[in-house]
């Protein structure tokens, strides 16, 4: 019921009358009331004015579960979408989703996370009400060594929500990193279960620091904000459903051609790799070279200095000026 509020209020031009929701709702104005405020101690700006009844003035920036519902794209794949104050992680616990048997796909949303995994092993820190930790579990029909290619479709598509929410550029330090400035504003970690040929799931987590203004020293000097750069609290609803609409674009047509050819051009226009010294540490050696940007399949290609060029589909990328590479 405070979802259907909420949407009639969303789409109401001026002041809705408690009587007008009531009949339209089938339900008391007691209920009507009380359904309000709830709404308002989620951190919707509700404004109710005797015989004239509520108008929606601002969307919270919490994130609560009618809000992310209401930001995400009309016909979303992902019909199950979980939000939780605090989890773990919300990789892990996507994971316990599809071993406790769903099938198909879920947004698994966190307000803060008590383990929060970055690659290989890291700790990912996600303070309360100020960063966003979300988790696409995907069944894609498609070969598991296709799977790190949904890494950087996540990369863009928080690149394109940012850039359509607030006009801010972000860069994307490639496979998993979002750059904003000189510093790292989100990170993203897919996971995958899968037997040789067939894939079971996908997760693909992506951690974005949005409304922080303070960091712990021992990211002090590496990581930024959105809030820090574009100088405004951001709702994090808006920015999820951004994102997982501008994935939703993306992920369609990869399912179908199995390649990026068809962003190529996007991703390497935002690829901060393109055109900088970069070291590549893989298991077997230590490169150094020009980034060029990335293949159809999504590898990095980079031309040595002896002008040959190669390609790299793992490894730790440093790109000379960025993270204290000098
Ligand atoms: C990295 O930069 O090392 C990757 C960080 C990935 C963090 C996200 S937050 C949502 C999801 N849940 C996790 O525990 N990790 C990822």
């Amino acid at each position: 019921m405070k979802e259907k509020i909420l949407k009639i209020l969303t789409e109401a031009t001026d002041h809705i009358s408690g009587e007008t929701l009531s009949k339209e709702l089938g339900v008391s104005r007691t209920a009507v009331w009380k359904s309000i405020n709830k709404l308002k101690d989620e951190g919707y700006q509700i404004d109710s004015i005797r015989n004239k009844g509520y108008r929606l003035e601002r969307n919270t920036t919490e994130l609560v579960t009618d809000a992310v519902r209401l930001a995400l794209p009309e016909g979303s794949i992902f019909e199950t979408v979980k939000v939780y104050d605090t989890i773990d992680s919300t990789n892990t616990e996507a994971k316990r989703l599809w071993q406790s048997g769903h099938r198909g796909p879920a947004l698994i949303i966190a307000s803060e996370q008590t383990q929060g995994k970055g690659r290989r092993g890291r700790r990912w820190l996600s303070p309360k009400g100020e960063c966003i930790a979300v988790t696409m579990l995907l069944m894609p029909d498609i070969p598991p060594t296709h799977a790190s290619m949904l890494t950087l479709i996540a990369g863009l598509s928080v690149c394109r929500a940012v850039e359509e929410l607030t006009g801010l550029h972000t860069m994307i330090k490639w496979p998993n990193d979002l750059v904003l400035g000189q510093k790292k504003v989100c990170g993203i970690l897919t996971e995958m279960s899968a037997e040789m040929d067939f894939v079971h799931y996908v997760l693909v987590g992506t951690g974005i620091n949005v409304n922080q203004m303070v960091f712990d020293d021992e990211i002090r000097g590496i990581a930024t904000s959105l809030a820090a750069e574009y100088g405004k609290e951001i709702s994090r609803p808006a920015l999820i459903g951004a994102v997982v609409g501008a994935f939703e674009e993306l992920y369609e047509v990869f399912v179908r051609e199995k390649n990026l050819t068809f962003m190529l051009e996007d991703y390497n226009k935002h690829c901060i790799n393109v055109g900088r010294e970069l070291k590549v540490i893989t298991r077997q050696e230590e490169l150094i070279g020009t980034g060029l940007g990335i293949n159809p399949s999504g590898e990095l290609q980079i031309k040595l200095k002896d002008g040959t060029i190669t390609q790299v589909n793992a490894g730790e990328v440093s790109v000379r000026g960025l993270y204290g590479y000098i």
